[in-house]
């Protein structure tokens, strides 16, 4: 069983002997990594420590690892502990019933925000393997599922240094982890080290950007914790009022994973992906370096930062981005229900998509979502100002503790005329 579920964690599907035979990457007082030599059926694997390994760091190591973080390392105690006896980890037993506690985790199981705010959860459990669900029984089995081990809550650029070089050092499994919204669960991960960026959360907003690039106007900088929906906030009540491109859901981060995605949201048919925005990153790598990225000093890796896949490059400290003058927007959703004439409903969805290219050429992004209620919903929005609540209730459908809004909904958001113009009416 064991075998199993290495054999989807490992990674790389070298032969052992091949990545054993690998020279690490040269650097300054990094020794070689420790292999773990796992079998699954015939095939064998050269993996990172896991606990339990021999090769995992002793508890004198941790506290170590404790002391140079602040004292921000955790212990992962998956979120639904609180409701069982006995969280069952893979650091030993802890005890973990507290019958308030879960009355509050039950409540909140839902609620993105409160997800997004717990060191390590990934707010599609499923990526977890739901081990550790709330549960009315308190004698049911909590297990670690797939949630990480340890986590830093990271407080400074030094921690997450400290986190990179300790992970690196001890060949743990290294997982940064925002908001938790991704949708490919990867920011969280059996067994490993997790570096928590939420805290860094400053805005910065300048009128006149000076950087490597020739652009001279107006940009933001945010720190790696930063969400849509606080930077859009901040840049609505500027004056005059400013925007960015963002995702369509407020919560995800806006200097994690969106733009190392590529990042495309509302404003994307206007100034193009998050990515084609950023100006500069400070970053770190893995030889646990600060650096500045953009145009003119390393800008192989200010490319690879711009859509080359999260975490593949470095943990990003900080954005900077255009910003833009606000336009009037509004959005209007429409709802497509199939009751029994099938070919109808899809007459309907064709003749919608025949406007698509009109729709765009008149500044209209539009996300089309099918749901589980045989209906399929479509929402657009023309000179967005800030992301809607419509997709994400209906991304509730499907898991309702993505994508509720917080801080924008009360923003008025009326059907326009050219809106209506644009879809053809
Ligand atoms: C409901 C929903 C709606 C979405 N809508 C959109 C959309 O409109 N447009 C769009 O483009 N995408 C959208 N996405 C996808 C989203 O952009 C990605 O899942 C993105 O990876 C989330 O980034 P995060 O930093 O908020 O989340 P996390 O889950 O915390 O992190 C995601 C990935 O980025 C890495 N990462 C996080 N922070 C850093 C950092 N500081 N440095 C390096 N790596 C880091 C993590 O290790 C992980 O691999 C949506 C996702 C959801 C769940
Ligand atoms: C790290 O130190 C803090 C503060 O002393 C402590 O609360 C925490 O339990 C320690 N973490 C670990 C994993 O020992
Ligand atoms: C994941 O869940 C499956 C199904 O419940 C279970 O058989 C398996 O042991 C779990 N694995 C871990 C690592 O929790
Ligand atoms: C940049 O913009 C500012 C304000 O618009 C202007 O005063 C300045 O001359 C510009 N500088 C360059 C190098 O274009
Ligand atoms: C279903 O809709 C199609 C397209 O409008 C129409 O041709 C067909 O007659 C309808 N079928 C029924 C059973 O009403």
């Amino acid at each position: 069983m064991r075998g199993a579920v290495f054999s989807s964690l490992c990674g790389a599907l070298l032969l052992a002997q091949d990545v054993l035979a690998q020279q690490p990457v040269s650097v300054a007082g990094y020794s070689a990594p420790k292999w773990v030599l796992r079998r699954d059926g015939s095939s064998s694997y050269a993996c990172k420590c896991y606990p339990g390994d021999y090769c995992w760091p002793n508890n004198g190591q941790f506290q170590k690892l404790n002391s140079t973080v602040g004292g921000n390392l955790r212990v992962n105690i998956p979120p639904g502990a609180p409701c069982y006896n006995t969280f069952k980890g893979p650091l030993g037993d802890v005890k973990t019933y507290d019958a308030a506690e879960c009355a509050k985790v039950t409540a909140n199981w839902y609620d993105e925000q409160w997800q997004i705010e717990q060191p390590a959860a990934g707010l599609w459990t499923y990526f977890t393997n739901d081990t550790c669900r709330p549960t009315t029984n308190p004698s049911d089995s909590c297990t670690l599922g797939y949630y990480p081990a340890l986590v830093i809550m990271a407080k400074t650029t030094a921690h997450i240094q400290a986190g990179i070089n300790f992970a690196r050092d001890n060949n743990l499994r290294l997982i940064i982890r925002n908001t938790g919204h991704d949708f490919l669960g990867r920011s969280v991960g059996w067994g490993s080290l997790v570096i928590n960026t939420h805290s860094f959360q400053d805005i910065k907003f300048t009128n006149a950007w000076r950087g490597a690039c020739d652009y001279n106007g107006s940009a933001v900088t945010v720190g790696a914790g930063v969400q849509a929906f606080q930077v859009l906030k901040q840049a609505n009540a500027l004056n005059p009022p400013k925007v960015m491109v963002t995702g369509e859901c407020g919560t995800v981060g806006v200097a994690g994973g969106l733009v190392q995605g590529g990042g495309h949201g509302p404003l994307t048919n206007f100034y193009g992906f998050l990515a084609d925005t950023a100006l500069e990153f400070k970053v770190i790598t893995a030889d646990g370096v600060l650096k500045t990225a953009n145009a003119k000093i390393n800008p192989d890796l200010f490319w690879a930062l711009r859509g080359g896949g999260p975490a593949a490059f470095g943990v990003i400290v900080e954005a900077t981005y255009k910003t833009f003058d606000d336009k009037p927007s509004s959005g209007v959703s429409f709802d497509l229900a199939l009751s029994s004439n099938a070919t109808l409903f899809w007459e309907a969805v064709r003749i919608f998509h025949g406007y698509s290219t009109h729709f765009v050429d008149n500044g209209l992004y539009r996300s089309t979502l099918p749901s589980a209620l045989r209906r399929l919903v479509l929402s657009s929005h023309l000179h967005h100002r800030q992301p809607t609540t419509n997709h994400c209730r209906h991304h509730g459908r499907q898991h309702p503790a993505v994508c509720r809004h917080h801080g924008l909904d009360g923003l008025p958001m009326p059907a326009s005329q050219p809106l209506l113009d644009a879809l053809g009416s």
